[in-house]
């Protein structure tokens, strides 16, 4: 009888795994909201973690070594006092997933070479810039008022020098209709996200452009702090009505940009 109850949850364990979109390793289905938030914030602590193991808020700019290049990301502290601006200066979210993506790459897991990416709410730019480097055609996207240091960012850092892809920025409000530059001729192969569940208030908003830059063969990959499980959680709730999220754990990422206080899923629209 205990074998076969240990084969049965071996079974389920396994049904519990799935590839996803474009992202070729399997990776844990999420079921339910509720229950994700739980086994996270039980398994990994957040809160008796130290915040901001990768970037410095302080710091006029973030310096990180990816894809052989050295990457000098500049932030402005000051604006962070600033109510309603966010984005101003890296979170470990955006080094995570950044980093994530370099390592995925050159472990044979993910191909960015000549395919399409969105970012969404990129802030400093610090993600795009890794796709643009490991080969994708990165548009980088954030709100009017954002782009000039994105643009400056994005400029210092990727170039046809050094960038095996492209980057360019554009402006992208979450819930707006889209500009065709974003789905045309078909909707992209990648979007990215890091640090852009944060607020309840625009969770609709975001999956409302998500739903819209989602086609069949759009794979997302989205970073959070875990910060506010509520938002998350009503996050997870809202995105599982229509796309399959999965949790890649952190032996899947790259492993000296791994932080407890960060989560990873990978979405894609159910069919
Ligand atoms: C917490 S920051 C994260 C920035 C960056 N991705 C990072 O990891 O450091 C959230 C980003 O989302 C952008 N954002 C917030 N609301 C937005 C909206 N409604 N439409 C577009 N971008 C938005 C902000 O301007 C900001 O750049």
């Amino acid at each position: 009888m205990e074998g076969m109850e240990s084969r049965d949850d071996e079974e389920a364990e396994a049904a519990a795994m799935r590839t996803m979109g474009s992202y070729g390793v399997a990776v844990r289905v999420v079921e339910e909201a509720a229950e994700e938030i739980l086994l996270l914030w039980a398994i990994q602590q957040p809160a008796s973690r130290r915040q901001n193991e990768f970037v410095r808020h302080s710091s006029l700019s973030l310096r990180l070594d990816a894809c052989g290049h050295h990457l000098s990301i500049l932030q402005s502290p000051s604006s962070m006092s600033t109510p309603g601006v966010t984005g101003a200066v890296m979170w470990d979210s955006g080094v995570v997933l950044g980093k994530f993506l370099e390592h995925a790459v050159d472990s044979g897991r993910l191909v960015l070479q000549g395919k399409r990416v969105v970012e969404l709410g990129s802030g400093c730019g610090l993600v795009g810039c890794i796709a643009a480097l490991l080969g994708a055609d990165v548009i980088l996207t954030d709100l009017p008022d954002r782009l000039r240091l994105l643009k400056k960012n994005v400029e210092d850092n990727v170039d046809e020098g050094n960038a095996r892809g492209s980057a360019r920025v554009s402006e992208l409000t979450w819930g707006d209709e889209l500009d065709a530059e974003f789905i045309e001729p078909s909707p992209p192969e990648f979007v990215l996200g890091s640090d852009v569940i944060y607020s309840e208030g625009a969770v609709k908003d975001l999956l409302f452009t998500l739903r819209q830059l989602s086609g069949c063969h759009t794979t997302i990959f989205l970073a959070g702090e875990l910060r506010n499980d509520a938002v998350l959680e009503f996050f997870l709730e809202i995105a599982m009505e229509e796309f399959l999220v999965g949790h890649v754990d952190q032996t899947q990422w790259h492993p000296d940009y791994c932080s407890n206080r960060v989560a990873l899923f990978v979405l894609v629209k159910k069919s």
